[in-house]
């Protein structure tokens, strides 16, 4: 059975029940080994994640399977859920499970999340979970700008991470409520690490020796970069940069194998590869200086002339995979959560292994770093030569030869079938939605709605992120966009026989439809984490999977062909996904106050679907939605 999670399809009823018992993964129970300080005191006073009543759960479940399922699926669900939640039944049982590890943990849901979403999850994570972040392109084209801006860049990010280290980053909030913080904790010096049949996550910054060391990769080869001096202080930018051009300097061509595209492989057989890979001492030594690494800067090649017009989608892709192995997905290692891409054109970016954090907290950080590389800088460089970066050295055995090239030749294949289209939408941005007294958020997502109706005259099950940062250790649960009223909307848009007024009263019902979702979603009142959790309950106390989840409807209410996320930021960067689905979409958005940025990405293999042509079916929807409320006054309160 399929669930659907954290925009990836998991299997969950094949887990072994002791497996949810005793969980052998490292994620570090943050309240345990966090220092009393300020941090900790904001964490306690965060409500604890509610488990939403059951009845409430089945009739929305119910709702939002109307505009998805044929009315025979809907009626046999019925029938199934109504068994389910009867007096006595399993539902109840489960429910009562649910609600006591709800008051034996911090958060009933985050370690079965981490568990579900990330760490059991085989297909490489590359494209199918790790994002990659499109920064504007900076002012810069050749190899000497590329090293200067990293300097700044490594400056900025260690900047950042003294407010972590000092537990001064201030409280973000969302609808007014103070925000859990524990993401900022866990993205740096922190690594996945690839197992059999499930990965486990380290994470250094807490040990006694905290990580003073980055990776650094040029043309495949790695390399440690102390980035403190010896009396704690960060380098200057004036030191790393000396720094950085050493270790360009000692690696001038790519003649090495590149032992990173081993990450890009299927967990299970990139486990396998890493037991071969490290049975070699010096090997070993090499990965553990990756892994406890602050985090990786990928100093890229020389990218490809490409037309202006293709441009952010090339670069989208070089921060979503690395192009392939020509290009630089051997310049990797995407088991790193934070890898900051600089290329040699200005292009700049990042990419990010997703267990530990979501979009936000790394835009928030991407956010800093950006400010701080503009800042004029006032250099006070030391004269005392540093010692110089140490090269990591891989020992290739035949073996591990083997495992590369079938990376390699995966990795192309992969890199062949994924089609990326980043579209600047600039006729408007949050500014029209709010002139209409309309959530841009809830507008957006209608108009994806209206976009893909256009094109398959059907709705799909869609998801969209929210958070649930409002709860201590929250992550995300699913706002489903598809709904009756949506439904309602783009099915009476396109229609002759229908009055403007009638579609804008409809757009607005569905406008306010997703925004009371929305709502309900991030104050833990959604469906679907509450579904999936029944379901752990009933693998945990290993009783059978109840009838609800090997329901045809439920199959299809997670096979989202629109995965979809805002990510807002300062700074006009884009992030970007691939689909969860073979015949989806992945659809990543940035609403600026006067435009927005999109990424659509689908599979080359599916013949069904078309990035560029939903593309345009977006801006299209936009527009049109824009001129019917311009056209029929009453819409404008
Ligand atoms: N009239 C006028 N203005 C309105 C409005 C209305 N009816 N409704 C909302 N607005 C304003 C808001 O005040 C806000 O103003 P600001 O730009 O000054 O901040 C702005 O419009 C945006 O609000 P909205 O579009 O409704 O979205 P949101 O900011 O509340 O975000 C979610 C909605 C779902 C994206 C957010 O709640 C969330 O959960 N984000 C997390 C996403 C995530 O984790 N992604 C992970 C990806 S890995």
């Amino acid at each position: 059975m399929w669930v659907f999670c954290s925009r990836t399809a998991v299997k969950v009823g094949m887990a072994k029940p002791c497996s949810l018992v005793k969980p052998c993964y490292l994620v570090k129970p943050v309240s345990a080994t966090r220092v009393a300080g300020r941090y900790l005191s904001h964490q306690k006073g965060l409500p604890s994640l509610p488990v939403p009543p059951l009845q409430q759960t089945c009739q929305r479940y119910i709702a939002a399977l109307e505009p998805i399922v044929e009315v025979d699926e809907l009626r046999h669900t019925k029938q199934l859920l109504e068994n389910f939640q009867k007096p006595g039944g399993v539902g109840e049982r489960l429910q009562r499970g649910l609600e006591k590890r709800a008051s034996n943990t911090e958060n009933w849901l985050s370690d079965w999340w981490v568990q579900v979403a990330y760490l059991d999850y085989r297909m490489p994570v590359v494209v199918h979970s790790s994002p990659g972040l499109l920064l504007p392109r900076m002012n810069f084209s050749d190899k000497e700008g590329q090293i200067r801006f990293a300097a700044r860049l490594i400056a900025g990010v260690l900047d950042f991470k003294t407010m972590i280290d000092n537990e001064t980053l201030p409280v973000e909030y969302l609808g007014g409520k103070p925000l859990c913080m524990n993401q900022y904790y866990e993205v740096l010096s922190s690594c996945r690490i690839p197992g059999l049949k499930r990965d486990s996550i380290v994470n250094h910054a807490k040990s006694s020796s905290s990580p003073k060391h980055i990776t650094v990769v040029h043309n495949f080869q790695f390399f440690v970069l102390d980035v403190y001096n010896s009396d704690g202080t960060p380098l200057t930018t004036d030191q790393l940069r000396v720094q950085l051009e050493r270790i360009c300097n000692s690696s001038p061509q790519p003649n090495v194998e590149p032992v990173g595209i081993l990450t890009t492989l299927n967990r299970d057989t990139w486990g396998q590869a890493f037991i071969n890979l490290i049975k070699d001492k010096t090997n070993k030594e090499s990965v553990s200086a990756i892994q406890r690494s602050i985090f990786t800067l990928c100093l890229d090649g020389a990218s490809p002339k490409v037309p202006d017009e293709t441009y952010q989608s090339f670069a989208a892709i070089q921060m979503l995979h690395g192009g392939g192995v020509k290009w630089n997905s051997g310049n990797r290692w995407f088991d790193k959560t934070l890898q900051f891409i600089i290329g040699q054109d200005g292009m700049c970016g990042a990419n990010y292994e997703h267990a530990p954090a979501e979009g936000p907290p790394i835009v928030a950080l991407i956010d800093h770093v950006v400010e701080y590389t503009r800042k004029l800088e006032l250099t006070q460089s030391s004269t005392t030569p540093l010692p110089a970066p140490k090269k990591l050295q891989f020992n290739i055995t035949p073996e591990i030869k083997k495992d590369i090239e079938e990376a390699k030749h995966k990795m192309s294949l992969l890199a062949q079938d994924l089609d990326m289209r980043v579209m600047v939408f600039s006729h408007f941005g949050k500014n029209v939605p709010k002139e209409y007294k309309m959530s841009p958020d809830a507008f957006i997502q209608v108009a994806l709605q209206l976009a893909y109706y256009r094109m398959y005259q059907h709705c799909c099950a869609t998801y969209e992120s929210a958070s649930l940062r409002m709860f201590r250790l929250g992550r995300t649960d699913t706002i489903r966009s598809a709904s009756s009223d949506s439904a309602a909307f783009v099915k009476a848009f396109d229609d002759p026989s229908k009055q403007n007024t009638e579609k804008v009263e409809l757009m607005e019902k569905a406008v306010k439809s997703h925004r009371s979702y929305t709502n309900m979603a991030i104050s833990g009142q959604a469906i679907d984490r509450h579904l999936l959790g029944l379901k752990l309950q009933a693998i945990e106390e290993q009783i059978s999977i109840p009838d609800i989840f090997k329901d045809a409807a439920y199959a299809k209410a997670l096979h989202y062909r629109l995965s979809t996320s805002q990510v807002p930021s300062k700074t006009d960067c884009l992030m970007c996904f691939g689909p969860v689905v073979p015949d989806g979409y992945g659809i990543c958005y940035n609403p600026m106050n006067d435009h927005i940025n999109f990424a659509v990405s689908s599979f080359n293999s599916c013949e069904e679907t078309n990035g560029a042509h939903l593309a345009q079916a977006i801006e299209d929807g936009l527009l049109a939605m824009r001129t019917l409320l311009a056209q029929t006054p009453r819409a404008k309160l």
